[in-house]
């Protein structure tokens, strides 16, 4: 088998099973997980209508590249979001239906990186851990960089040694950041950009939280909206990787996008007919029905806003818990270890989050997720605010 196999972590959740299977939890509490990621706001109707209506689309092999029609639909939608010129992100050549970010980020990976020895994959600790599972079995070395709460859960680029961005191969970022929260703004964005072109690597940006955010006024920028304002309209060096799974409570439809430099995708193309990885034809008949719709995405942030304004408002007086620029993502501090947090909290309220140091890496003598606890507030309002107050409880019983 392929060696670099061996380098492959347990995912987050493994560990986790591990660290409850320690201890009993309370029978008579039922269990509420902040734990995974996973939406748990039901699935748009229409979108369910237009899967169910297209099920004759079993008959056919899908093409990888898509359809035209839901290539447009993304083209328009990213144009729309993105506050894009007219035109300048084209359907034919800058765009790529993917089945879900994780699979683009783990496949345009293994497309991008040139085997050479020093070859570096960069992102983000804390961090989602296909970055780094994707660079190895790429043959690269991932190198992480802290984010830390004295610069927003943004890395400090500015620290990065020139020898690794000259052996950068692909940067990717996370925005807005699982598990953080934090949203990389333009003049970070700008700088990226500007070290992308002076060590010539790839910017990868993971934005699949991108659409749950908390002032309709504010949304995140994204990279592609730095490049337009940039005046970079062939996108150089940069892609973006956008999913229905959060914002649209898609996440077993398998559907996304890659978007961005047309040089990047024309080769990501080939290697994604070998990768074999074409999205089903009705399920690219449901994307285009998600992807022209807002109206659901906006009931959908009205959801989280709700759930975030409870929870906070129950945990702030005895933890530090900041509503996030974006996501639906707490990121909180624990008065003690963030994995004996965990499991004392699974053992005396039966309720899961996931500790951050199961989520980062040691890097310079700092583990940046240690000392916090990820709380994903997919449940419902009810479970939402019934998990905070079994969280408040278990906080002051510690005091
Ligand atoms: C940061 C990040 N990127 C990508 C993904 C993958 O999402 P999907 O493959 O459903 O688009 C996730 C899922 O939790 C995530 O947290």
């Amino acid at each position: 088998m392929n060696r670099d196999l061996a380098h492959l972590q347990p995912y987050p959740f493994e560990k986790l099973a591990k660290l409850k299977a320690a201890v009993t939890p309370p029978t008579d509490m039922s269990h509420i997980a902040f734990s995974i990621g996973e939406p748990k706001h039901a699935s748009p109707d229409f979108v369910v209508k237009a899967l169910a209506d297209n099920l004759n689309g079993l008959s056919v092999y899908p093409t990888t590249k898509g359809s035209l029609e839901l290539r447009t639909s993304i083209a328009n939608w990213c144009t729309r979001r993105f506050h894009l010129s007219e035109g300048v992100l084209s359907p034919e050549d800058n765009v790529l239906p993917v089945t879900g970010t994780r699979e683009a980020i783990f496949a345009f990976t293994q497309a991008a990186v040139d085997r050479v020895p020093g070859a570096l994959v960069v992102s983000p600790n804390p961090f989602y851990q296909i970055y780094e599972g994707a660079a190895y079995l790429a043959g690269a070395t991932p190198h992480y960089l802290n984010c830390l709460a004295d610069n927003n859960f943004i890395p400090d680029y500015d620290a990065v040694a020139d020898d690794v961005w000259d052996n950068c191969q692909i940067l990717f970022i996370c925005s807005p950041g699982n598990p953080t929260g934090a949203v990389t703004q333009f003049d970070t964005l700008k700088k990226l950009i500007a070290l992308a072109d002076k060590h010539d690597f790839i910017i990868a940006s993971d934005e699949c939280y991108s659409e749950i955010y908390f002032d309709e006024a504010k949304p995140p920028i994204g990279l592609l909206e730095a490049c337009e304002k940039l005046g970079r309209h062939d996108f150089d060096k940069c892609v973006v990787m956008h999913s229905l799974s959060k914002r649209s409570n898609l996440p077993g439809m398998r559907s996304g996008f890659i978007a961005g430099d047309a040089k990047l995708l024309e080769p990501f193309l080939k290697y994604r007919t070998y990768h074999g990885c074409a999205m089903q034809a009705q399920h690219q008949i449901a994307s285009i029905a998600a992807w022209d719709d807002e109206a659901h995405v906006l009931d959908n942030r009205n959801k989280y806003r709700e759930k975030f304004r409870e929870v906070v408002n129950i945990l702030s007086p005895v933890m530090e818990v900041k509503q996030p620029d974006a996501s639906f993502y707490l990121w909180a501090k624990t008065p003690i270890a963030d994995d004996e947090f965990a499991q004392r909290l699974f053992a005396e309220q039966h309720m899961t989050v996931l500790p951050g140091s199961y989520v980062s890496r040691e890097v310079d003598g700092i583990v940046p997720g240690a000392g916090y606890v990820r709380m994903a507030l997919v449940a419902t309002l009810d479970e939402c605010i019934e998990g905070a107050k079994r969280i408040r409880t278990f906080v002051e019983s510690l005091t």
